[in-house]
């Protein structure tokens, strides 16, 4: 065989040489030339060589199986992953489907599936959630809406139905007054409730503005429990003062004398003749926790949290007195709420009830 250049230098200069050779006519051939040295010269070089005619029969062949296989291989992994994302897809279809049975104004549906803690199965349990707490929402708002007017038309009615007795045929001057002055009270009343719904929505708007001065709660307390000395008269009611300690909060002082007196109102209408009510103030820690405890007629523990929701009256406080809308302690909380604090009321049936008030202190200016 013919010793290629580069094998010939190489092997010159000491060093083994690899290489791949083709003669016309014969199989390609893989070749090794190791020189041989003695004493530092050069004295044979060794060449020997193999055919590569059956690896070479082996390459083809896998050709051949790639050129064959491949287009295979590539249409079942289309057909699979085509399969696959349906599969996964199809979840994804039910939500689309769902939301647009929403959008149309179905807001009980909600999307039945499996719930696998993969991604499909956490977003349709969030937007179970999602059409859940719209689905309260839109609800309450209806309710709302028909409370509202009912609490409206009831005094209508009254008017109304006072108006044309009294038309019917020509009566004494008092009669027209009388009618006249309770329609006037009816009016008042309703007014009452307009200004009440007004407030709320423009709080849930966000457009009530609230003053932040320190205000000093013991003075608003003394000034309440002077104003609530006459609201109990009449029914033998008594308004006591308990502990009263100092303390400041930054707030609304209008705000806050509402609260206090929505509180004070309604444990005066709910006592029983002759019942004490007691206002009291103490601080602890952070915090100013205002009182106000009655003996009358108390609230069920299912009631408890009911009582802050628009409208919501206790049976036995409807049986107690017709007056009333149910809004005063929505705005209590609500007003707390604006003052970072909380509203929490205890209370045993038949026994009495104290509403409590925490309120953040202000913080002391050194
Ligand atoms: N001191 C209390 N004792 C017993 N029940 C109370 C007391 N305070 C509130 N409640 C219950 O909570 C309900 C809601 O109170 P809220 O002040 O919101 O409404 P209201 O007093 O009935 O009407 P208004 O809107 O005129 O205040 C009352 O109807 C009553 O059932
Ligand atoms: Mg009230």
């Amino acid at each position: 065989m013919p010793l290629s250049r580069t094998a010939l230098e190489t092997t010159f200069n000491g060093r083994t040489i690899f290489e791949s050779a083709k003669y016309p006519n014969e199989p390609p051939l893989r070749l090794i030339s190791v020189p041989i040295i003695y004493r530092g010269n050069l004295l044979y070089i060794v060449q020997v060589g193999t055919s590569m005619e059956s690896i070479e029969e082996i390459l083809r062949r896998f050709l051949i199986l790639l050129i064959v296989a491949m287009p295979i291989a590539l249409a079942v992994s289309l057909a699979a992953g085509w399969f696959l994302a349906g599969r996964a897809l199809r979840p994804v279809d039910a939500i689309t489907l769902a939301a647009q049975r929403i959008a149309a104004g179905d807001l009980s549906q909600r999307l039945t599936m499996s719930t696998t803690p993969d991604e499909i199965g956490r977003l349709a349990g969030m937007f179970n959630d999602m059409i859940g707490r719209l689905d309260a929402s839109f609800r309450q708002i209806r309710q709302f809406t028909s409370d509202a007017s009912h609490e409206l038309r009831t005094p209508l009615t009254v008017m109304k139905g006072e108006t044309e007795l009294v038309l019917r045929r020509p009566r004494p001057l008092e009669d027209y007054q009388s009618v006249l002055e309770s329609n006037l009270e009816e009016i008042d009343r309703m007014t009452h409730i307009v200004d009440e719904l007004l407030f709320l929505s423009r709080a849930d708007m966000g457009e009530v503005k609230m003053e932040l001065v320190p205000v000093a709660l013991e003075s608003l307390v003394e000034d309440i429990h002077r104003q609530a000395t006459l609201l109990g008269q009449d029914r033998n009611i008594e308004v006591m003062l308990g502990t009263v300690m100092p303390a400041m909060v930054q707030g609304d002082e209008l705000r806050l004398r509402e609260l206090l007196l929505n509180l004070v109102e309604n444990a005066v209408k709910y006592s029983r003749p002759g019942g004490k009510v007691e206002i009291g103030l103490v601080t602890d820690g952070q915090q100013a926790i205002l009182s106000v405890t009655d003996q009358g007629i108390g609230i069920a523990p299912k009631d408890h949290q009911r009582i802050f929701d628009r409208f919501f009256r206790t049976d036995e406080a409807r049986a107690h007195t017709k007056k009333g809308t149910g809004l005063g302690l929505a705005i209590c909380s609500w007003i707390a709420e604006s003052h970072r604090g909380r509203i929490n009321v205890q209370s045993d049936m038949g026994q009495g009830s104290t509403f409590t008030v925490a309120l953040p202190l202000a913080p002391r200016s050194a």
